[in-house]
């Protein structure tokens, strides 16, 4: 079962709203499991301490290695990759949620403060991974956003109604636009081709509109999407 182990000081924060909706319910049936592990039974003071200041001083506290290293060794003793979420760690994308949710799991440090020592890093060999170029409080969203984004992919969890296969970034474009009922609102229409009943007509206008997308709003994948198409391959 792919299993998500989390550490964090904050153990109160979870599942949260992974407990709801198509996570939640997957979590219930036993599609998936979480661990959440609290940082601070692992410290060894009578105040529970997991935070000091930094060397060489300036601002904030800094996660201790001895108690995280401590955490760490106690919640993953699989070989599940130990990911640190961290602002200054490769992106996140879909291709890498795809991938983690085919493995056994993941086991999350959620940093809080100023970030954690970096010697735990290497010593345990963390990987960082943002979830965007832009600051949180801590690492506990970035754990959930990560986990939400991999538990839907898994087995059985999207059901036959939903499916992935045409959503953004799996071909590596956006997804076309979506519309339903009514078919006037505010005197906006729904493109009369949707409701043409021709099936490759309706397949080849969003195709279109994906692409028009893409390119338009980025650039970036766009180029990326062209590339490999020349290439001769289409996934990644
Ligand atoms: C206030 S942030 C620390 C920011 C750090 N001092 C820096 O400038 O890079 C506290 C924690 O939030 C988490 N975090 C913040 N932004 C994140 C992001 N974009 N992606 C993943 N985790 C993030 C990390 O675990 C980080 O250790």
């Amino acid at each position: 079962m792919w299993r998500a182990s989390v550490l964090t000081i904050f153990p109160e924060m979870f599942p949260g709203p992974l407990g709801i909706s198509l996570a939640g319910k997957a979590l219930a049936s036993g599609a998936w499991a979480l661990d959440v592990v609290d940082i601070r039974n692992f410290a060894t003071d009578k105040h529970r301490t997991v935070d000091d200041t930094p060397a060489g001083g300036g601002p904030g506290m800094v996660m201790k290695a001895d108690v995280l290293g401590r955490a760490i060794d106690a919640a993953a003793t699989d070989g599940r990759p130990r990911l640190l979420l961290s602002p200054r760690g490769t992106p996140l994308t879909q291709s890498r949620v795809e991938a983690l949710s085919r493995d056994a799991g993941v086991v999350l440090l959620c940093g809080r403060f100023e970030g954690v020592d970096e010697r735990v890093i290497a010593g345990r060999s963390l990987e960082e991974v943002s979830i965007g170029d832009y600051v949180l409080s801590g690492g506990e969203i970035a754990a959930m956003a990560l986990i939400d984004a991999c538990v839907r992919l898994l087995p059985g969890v999207m059901g036959a109604a939903a499916s992935g296969a045409e959503e953004s970034f799996t071909e590596g474009l956006l997804e076309y636009p979506h519309y339903t009922r009514p078919q006037v609102w505010e005197g906006r229409l729904i493109p009369e081709i949707l409701t043409s009943g021709d099936h490759a007509k309706i397949a080849a206008w969003r195709r279109a509109e994906a692409e028009r997308l893409t390119k338009e709003r980025r650039p970036d994948l766009w180029e990326a999407f062209l590339r490999r198409f020349r290439s001769g391959s289409k996934t990644g």
